[in-house]
Order: C-alpha cells, then sequence, then structure tokens
C-alpha cells in the first residue's frame, strides 16, 4: 500500500508512531525513505544467516514486520537455527507473524531494552537503536555485549549524521531530492521530518563505533555507507 500518512495538511503534528497506519504502508515507506534499505536488509542477512551455521540463534531486535528476518531465513536452509523478533508495536509483530509462518522464526511483542538475548550468536539491529534515547543506547549495547555469544556477530544498521555540518547538509539536500523523486512531495518531507524531530537523534560514523569499543566491542567494521546511512558488522 502506498505511503499517505504525511500527504495531507496537518493542523498540529504529532511525534512519529509505528501505529496501525504506519504499519499499513511501512514497505512502501521504507523503500522510498531510506536509501539503501534494498542493500542494507539482504546483506545484514546474509551475513547473519552464515554465522549461524546449522543450529544458531538470532535475534532481530525492531523487527517491523520481519523483512530482517525473511533475509536470514532465506539465506539459511537449516531447519534448527531459531529467529526471535521483537518488536514494541503491536501492529508491527501482528504483520510479521502473518507475513512469516516459518516454524524457525517466533515474533514477540516485547521491548528491546527488557530482552533477553543470552546465547544469542547473532543480534541485529537495523535501524532501531536511533529510536532509543542517546542515554539508553550505551546500556543496551553492554549488556547485548554481555549476554551474546563470544563468537557472535552484532549488525547495527542506522541513519548518520556528519561532525561537518556542511558535508551533513550537503548530503541532506540530496536526500531529500530522492525523496522527491521517489513521489513525495515537499509537505510530505517537511510534516514527516518534524514528526521525527523528537523521537530519532542520529549519532556520526565515529559516536558509533567509540560507543561500540566502550560496550565492550572488540572488532568493528563498517561495511556500508550510503549519503546518510551506515551499517556496521560488529564482534565481541
Ligand atoms: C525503522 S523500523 C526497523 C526496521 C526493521 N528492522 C527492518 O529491517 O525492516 C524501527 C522499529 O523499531 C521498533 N522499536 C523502536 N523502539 C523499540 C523498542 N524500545 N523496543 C522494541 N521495538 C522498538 C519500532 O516499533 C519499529 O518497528
Amino acid at each position: 500500500m502506498r505511503d499517505e500518512v504525511f500527504r495531507h495538511n496537518q493542523a498540529q503534528i504529532v511525534d512519529f508512531a509505528f501505529t496501525e497506519e504506519v504499519t499499513a504502508v511501512f514497505p512502501d515507506m521504507i523503500r522510498r525513505s531510506v536509501m539503501g534499505y534494498e542493500t542494507m536488509v539482504p546483506v545484514t542477512g546474509l551475513a547473519a544467516a552464515r554465522h549461524l551455521g546449522k543450529s544458531g540463534l538470532a535475534f532481530d531486535l525492531g523487527c517491523s514486520l520481519g523483512a530482517t528476518t525473511l533475509a536470514i531465513l532465506q539465506q539459511n536452509r537449516s531447519a534448527d537455527i531459531h529467529i526471535c523478533g521483537i518488536d514494541s508495536s503491536a501492529p508491527m509483530i501482528e504483520g510479521a507473524k502473518q507475513a512469516i509462518t516459518d516454524p524457525r522464526a517466533e515474533f514477540r511483542l516485547q521491548d528491546i531494552r527488557d530482552t533477553d538475548v543470552s546465547g544469542a550468536d547473532v543480534v541485529v539491529l537495523n535501524l532501531v537503536l536511533q529510536f532509543l534515547e542517546p542515554t539508553e543506547r550505551l546500556p543496551l549495547l553492554r549488556s547485548l555485549q554481555t549476554q551474546m555469544q563470544k563468537t557472535g556477530l552484532l549488525i547495527v544498521s542506522e541513519k548518520v549524521c556528519h561532525s561537518d555540518p556542511e558535508e551533513h547538509a550537503y548530503y541532506d539536500e540530496l536526500h531529500l531530492a530522492w525523496k522527491k523523486a521517489n513521489g513525495y512531495s515537499e509537505l510530505e518531507v517537511a510534516q514527516k521530518r518534524s514528526a521525527l524531530e523528537n523521537v530519532m537523534q542520529i549519532d556520526t560514523e565515529a559516536a558509533h563505533e567509540e560507543r561500540f569499543r566502550e560496550a565492550g566491542f572488540t572488532r568493528v567494521r563498517q561495511w556500508y555507507r550510503c549519503m546518510n546511512w551506515a551499517s556496521f558488522l560488529v564482534q565481541p
């Protein structure tokens, strides 16, 4: 279904949330808004699947409709792997359960800050950390690092900003042009931007890398960067 959530003039812009209305148009919204989504998801799915071996355990934290979970399932044919998709949005979890019925996957309505990932071989945070309060990001990463297998893999994809404001503005403008080329109007872009202002605070790549290390991760690979998006493969 086509995303028209911000199409009409809204008298009052409320903070963005993953509601039923957003869930219904989510695949179209994310494809037309996040540059590189169609690369990040399959490749993170591939990296995760390879790391799971024959009987590994994975967590897809902030799974939305399960696109990453599906990408992992498609790349690993073993019947003994298990993937838990976690999300705090009830419509998203309902949608994921309906769309993905592979018995190797389960979907749980839960806050990722309360999720026990003990023994996980793979943990994915695809476009999710950016929705936590900045002060909550390091504690979450610390707890993942402690709980997951020492041979495990953490995959984190995020919108990022540049430390140089001019560089940031350059890519931001190009992103805006891309969204318009994808059929969003000036009004839609402006209204969504206002709605996201309070709920999505982004970091620089350097801040991400520093935080991974502070959380106890020893190996950090940035495998992807496109405009204002980046993805990292991180190991304890
Ligand atoms: C941009 S979407 C993630 C996209 C998804 N990972 C994918 O690859 O298609 C962000 C998701 O994170 C979820 N989320 C945000 N904060 C959360 C939290 N504290 N606990 C659980 N889920 C959360 C939202 O409900 C939303 O579905």
